[in-house]
């Protein structure tokens, strides 16, 4: 099901409205969904791998997708192949929303979609430093018990049931949680308190962020932003032993972690 791209003027009509530095941008992508195309493999004269065609990935990635410096635009380097794969699929299906990448993915199958999220889950690169906290050592500590504990009188999991113990993901489904900047899961896990960002249903995420009080979760998302790596960054190839308390939500997007619906 290859689709043809979208012309670059479709993308350029997208990003008109926010100036010249914008419309190179434009142009880039509409290079870059041919470039992506695998029916445009053979024509081209340079090295083709992944690596390369990806490459338009990167113009907002950041170099091999290890995010770029505004914490906006995702690292995407070295996250579960599974996880990219399916939040590939929620930008075609319309469980998330950014336009410009949508135009990109869209016309792909979902066997290219998987080719490429193993391309991403597969490199290991350095992290950045954490964020010094910017919050009261008793708002870090009640992020911590979050984190480690949950909230079993609200029916809050902890987020070490699922994340992994070490926090770094569990193979192949669930991402890890350390070394994304503060604002990039105030912005994520906000999306996803007010339906902006969905996953595969029934949604675990959703139904926990629900049960979390703003207050909380920005405790939540200060411990995290401020915790080192640990020496092996890799998600787990294993599926995380419940640390607390029994599963009380269910993720469409990870089966293999058990859980009823809610
Ligand atoms: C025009 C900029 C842009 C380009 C080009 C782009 N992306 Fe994105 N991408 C984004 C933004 C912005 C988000 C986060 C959107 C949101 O807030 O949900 C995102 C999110 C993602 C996510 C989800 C990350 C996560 O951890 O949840 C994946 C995976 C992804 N992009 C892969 C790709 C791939 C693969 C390509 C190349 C085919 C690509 N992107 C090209 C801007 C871009
Ligand atoms: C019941 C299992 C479960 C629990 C408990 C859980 N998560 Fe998740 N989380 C997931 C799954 C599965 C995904 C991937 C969803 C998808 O495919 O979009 C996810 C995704 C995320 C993401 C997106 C990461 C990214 O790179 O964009 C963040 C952030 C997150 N969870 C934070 C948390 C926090 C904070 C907690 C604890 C308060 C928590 N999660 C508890 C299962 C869980």
């Amino acid at each position: 099901m290859q689709a043809a791209c979208p012309h670059p003027a479709v993308y350029a009509g997208a990003v008109r409205v926010t100036g010249a530095r914008y419309r190179f941008l434009a142009g880039a992508l509409g290079l870059a969904c041919a470039l992506l195309a695998p029916g445009a493999r053979a024509a081209r004269p340079f090295e083709d791998s992944m690596a390369q065609r990806t490459l338009p990935c990167t113009v907002c990635h950041g170099p091999q997708g290890r995010a770029a410096a505004d914490g906006y635009y995702p690292r995407i380097a070295g996250k579960p192949e599974g996880y990219l794969f399916n939040q590939l699929r929620n930008f075609r299906d319309g469980r998330r929303h950014y336009g410009l990448m949508a135009a990109m993915v869209d016309p792909l199958s979902d066997a290219y979609l998987q080719e490429i999220a193993r391309h991403f889950a597969g490199l290991e690169l350095p992290y950045p430093p954490p964020q010094p906290p910017q919050v009261p050592p008793a708002v870090l500590q009640r992020g911590a018990t979050l984190v480690r504990d949950g909230d079993p009188a609200r029916g809050v999991p902890a987020c070490m049931s699922c994340h992994g113990a070490a926090l770094t993901g569990a193979w192949p489904n669930v991402p890890g949680l350390l070394g994304l900047p503060r604002d990039y899961l105030n912005s994520q896990l906000g999306a996803w308190k007010t339906g902006e960002r969905r996953a595969q249903a029934p949604d675990c995420m959703a139904d926990l962020l629900r049960r979390l009080p703003d207050d909380d979760l920005a405790a939540v998302t200060a411990w995290l932003a401020a915790q080192p790596l640990p020496a092996d960054p890799r998600a787990v190839r294993q599926v995380p032993t419940r640390a607390a308390g029994p599963m009380t939500v269910a993720c469409g997007s990870a089966p293999e972690l058990g859980g009823r619906a809610p």
